[in-house]
């Protein structure tokens, strides 16, 4: 098979992809800043960074640490709430030329679902809703995906809210992530998105300090890609809707075997900090490395692991 004729389109429920390499929320802005420098309208969708209903300051700084393959971050959800994501942000977003998928966060069920309400209102601009149930730095953010019965009633209640997909995005700080996946699917999610950062904590010992202003932050990068390639792969098994990998993707290696793994798609994030452009260079490389897989399609290499027990 060669490079050019593979098909590299997926689909996400609904939602048809142009290619399964998508930017993760909380690493691109709100994409317009990068567009300035990097097409990424040749990629298969973008993710913002998280909206919520109320503006939100953040966490004291320092609020990033860089570890040994690794970054830690505590932002805090930092955002100017989402009046001001619609009518500033959304004109902006809607004319890249890329699906636009709308990461949200609340408080409670009803805040996540009249953040559905109101991004329906303009649905004819956004292809998707992302559901963080799974920041690790806001006090009432992180509990909706720990608990099965908390994840499928936030779903449940955006579910009634919008005729959008609806991409719960889970954490892998839990005990057993195939049953918070089972939740979100029963209570209607589209796909499911994994992994969120994983908790962790920087110390200055010098100073007998925590190095992120608010102690605690989330992993990302390099150091957490097994991690989320257990949990994708755990998904994958227990759940039907797709599974979008996220974690430490930084080659096509790591984009293949996310694929492999059962992902039907993946996002980039950490990676964009120190190379804008590394999405848009996996999508160049993604038609090789299918072909070298004797395969036509990217979908016909999604869960193609051998796995043995
Ligand atoms: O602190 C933050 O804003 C991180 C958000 C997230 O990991 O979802």
């Amino acid at each position: 098979m060669t490079a050019s004729r593979v098909d590299l389109t997926v689909r996400v429920g609904p939602l048809r992809l142009q290619n399964p390499i998508l930017l993760a929320s909380g690493t691109c802005g709100y994409v317009y800043e990068l567009a300035a420098a990097v097409p990424v309208q040749r990629l298969g969708g973008v993710i913002p960074k998280t909206v919520t209903l109320q503006p939100r300051a953040g966490n004291p700084p320092p609020r990033t640490v860089e570890t040994a393959c690794g970054l830690l971050n505590s932002i805090g959800l930092d955002n100017d709430g989402i009046d001001h994501f619609l009518d500033h942000h959304l004109p902006r977003l809607s004319t890249l030329g890329v699906p636009l998928i709308v990461n949200v966060a609340g408080k409670a069920p009803e805040e996540f679902a009249r953040l559905c309400e109101r991004i329906d209102r303009v649905a004819d601009v956004v292809a998707a809703i992302e559901l963080n149930l799974s920041c690790p730095n806001v006090a009432g953010g992180i509990d909706f995906a720990v608990r099965p019965e908390l994840t499928e009633g936030v779903l449940r209640r955006c579910r009634a809210a919008t005729g959008l997909p609806l991409i719960a995005k889970l954490t892998p700080n839990v005990t057993d992530i195939a049953a918070i996946g089972q939740a979100a699917e029963q209570g209607g999610a589209t796909a499911i998105s994994a992994i969120n950062t994983v908790l962790g904590m920087a110390v200055d010992w010098r100073r007998r300090r925590p190095r992120l202003g608010a102690g605690l932050g989330g992993l990302s990068g390099p150091a957490i890609k097994p991690i989320a390639l257990r949990c994708v792969w755990q998904l994958c098994r227990a759940v039907s809707c797709p599974v979008i990998g996220i974690g430490g993707i930084q080659s096509i290696d790591d984009v293949m075997e996310f694929l492999v793994a059962g992902a039907t798609a993946v996002q980039i994030g950490t990676a964009t900090f120190y190379d804008p452009a590394c999405a848009v260079r996996l999508v160049d490389q993604l038609p090789g490395a299918v072909a070298e897989l004797g395969a036509t399609s990217v979908r016909d290499i999604v869960g193609s692991l051998r796995f043995r027990q």
